[in-house]
């Protein structure tokens, strides 16, 4: 598709005429690799030294971005079959391509990337396509900014950025340095500009964000460790070191992609669906708790320390409130989680949603403004929302993604048990994370027994 040379069936450029058939699903499948631990894993084999090994990366948009930009930074990538060899370069010595990199959609990337270089000897500028332009970069700008890294950008502070890296004008500084809300992308680009820096520098964050780039360089031979206090404050402490060792990886499935398809199962009539080989990490089936506690019928089968199988049926859910603790662990499952609670009974309440404001679209306002579009009867005060779930969803209406995956994807899945169509504009977008979308929901498809 976009790494690999496999056709697919679906016509890209075609997207929005397809829709979601109404069908029972029924089956077991896999779903796509993990899209943080895909592009963890690239950038690892670029700073490693020697060839890493990807097997099960997740062959879309948002990764192959990452690839190609890794590969500017001086990476050689050979493929063979559908495993990616990455050959590294090795910490702090990348190239400084004569061109900009383009991102595309890929916030993860580009802020891991601009940390990256932040902590190297290259000058890189970085653009995106126009929803990744305008997202915050000021969050990762002011650590960097102090770790000795020289920024080149515009009045707003977004993309496209010109990162000239701390090496080139003397050495990394360490840093110690409070997040004020938790964010992976902005604890990994501090973390991986440290890596270079001459000695310890430590972060705070109000509370555990994903951790995959603390394993990923503990298991390459960083000397980092954390702790988490009384309150919640998660400390990570890092150790900037000469070289990492090569590590190969094995990419598991992506929870969020997951719970997209889990929850067009839980609110399909008669569906009944066996996930295999999903990333086992607690944090990221945090949404998995939350339906079970909508009365979700939902199995966790753990297979191994990385892999789990999830066993889903079609259940009637009941609404329930979710707290802002949860918000970090649920970030990206906002959306789809608002899907099932537009269809759950009694009033659904989600607190604590600023983060939403800020991603690939103003998610607050897609779930907010798209529900009541298709019918369904939404408040919100501030940051928190409520979502007054009905059996009767009406639909007919026209939904714009602006370049969110996630936007695309849940309205396509409202359609399923919606009155009349909802017309999704923009569905190219669900490329970025889970290009086999439509064509999983074909093969899990089984007709209603009148249809
Ligand atoms: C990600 C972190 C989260 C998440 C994003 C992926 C990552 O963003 O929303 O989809 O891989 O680090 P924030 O770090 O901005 O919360």
């Amino acid at each position: 598709m976009f790494i690999f040379k496999k056709k697919s069936k679906m016509l890209f450029n075609n997207l929005d005429k397809v829709s979601l058939n109404k069908n029972i699903l029924n089956g077991n499948c896999y779903i796509p690799g993990d899209k943080s631990i895909s592009q963890r894993a690239i950038i690892m084999g670029l700073i490693s030294i020697g060839t890493t090994k990807i097997e099960g990366v997740l062959d879309s948009e948002d990764v192959y971005h990452t690839l190609k930009a890794v590969e500017s930074l001086g990476a050689r990538i050979k493929i063979t079959k559908n495993i990616l060899n990455i050959v590294g370069v090795g910490l702090g010595n990348y190239k400084s391509p004569n061109k900009p990199i383009y991102m595309g959609n890929s916030g993860t990337g580009t802020r891991l990337l601009i940390g990256l270089v932040a902590g190297s000897n290259a000058k890189v500028t970085f653009y995106g396509d126009s929803s990744l332009s305008k997202r915050p970069m000021e969050r990762i700008i002011r650590p960097l900014a102090r770790m000795g890294a020289k920024f080149i950008f515009n009045d707003n502070i977004r993309l496209p950025i010109t990162v000239i890296g701390a090496g080139k004008r003397g050495f990394t500084f360490p840093i110690k340095y409070n997040i004020s809300v938790s964010s992976a992308q902005v604890k990994s680009a501090i973390l991986l500009a440290a890596l270079t820096a001459r000695g310890k520098s430590s972060i705070t964050e109000p509370s555990v964000s994903r951790n995959y780039t603390e394993k990923m360089l503990k298991e390459r031979g960083v000397h980092i460790n954390n702790s988490i206090n009384k309150s919640g404050k998660n400390k990570i402490n890092i150790s900037g070191l000469p070289f990492l060792k090569n590590c190969d990886i094995n990419v598991p499935g992506d929870p969020s992609s997951a719970a997209f398809i889990g929850i067009a199962c839980l609110i399909t009539k008669g569906s009944k669906i066996i996930i295999k080989n999903v990333l086992n990490d607690p944090f990221r089936l945090k949404i998995f708790k939350i339906l079970k506690k909508m009365k979700g019928n939902i199995k966790i089968i753990k297979k191994n320390k990385y892999l789990c199988d999830i066993i889903i049926q079609y259940s009637k859910l009941k609404n329930i409130t979710v707290e802002k603790k949860d918000s970090t662990a649920l970030i990206d499952e906002y959306l789809i989680l608002s899907i099932a609670a537009a269809s759950g009974k009694g009033i659904m309440k989600m607190k604590g949603l600023e983060e939403l404001r800020y991603k690939e679209s103003d998610r607050f306002l897609a779930i907010k403004e798209g529900l009541i579009k298709c019918g369904v009867k939404v408040n919100s005060k501030g940051n928190d929302m409520e979502i007054f779930g009905s059996n009767l969803i009406k639909g007919g209406c026209v939904i714009n993604a602006e370049q969110d995956h996630r936007v695309a994807m849940s309205f396509n899945i409202l359609n399923l048990i919606s009155e009349e169509p909802i017309k999704i504009l923009g569905n190219k977008a669900i490329l970025t994370s889970f290009p086999n979308f439509f064509e999983l929901f074909k093969k899990l498809g089984k007709k209603k027994n009148n249809g």
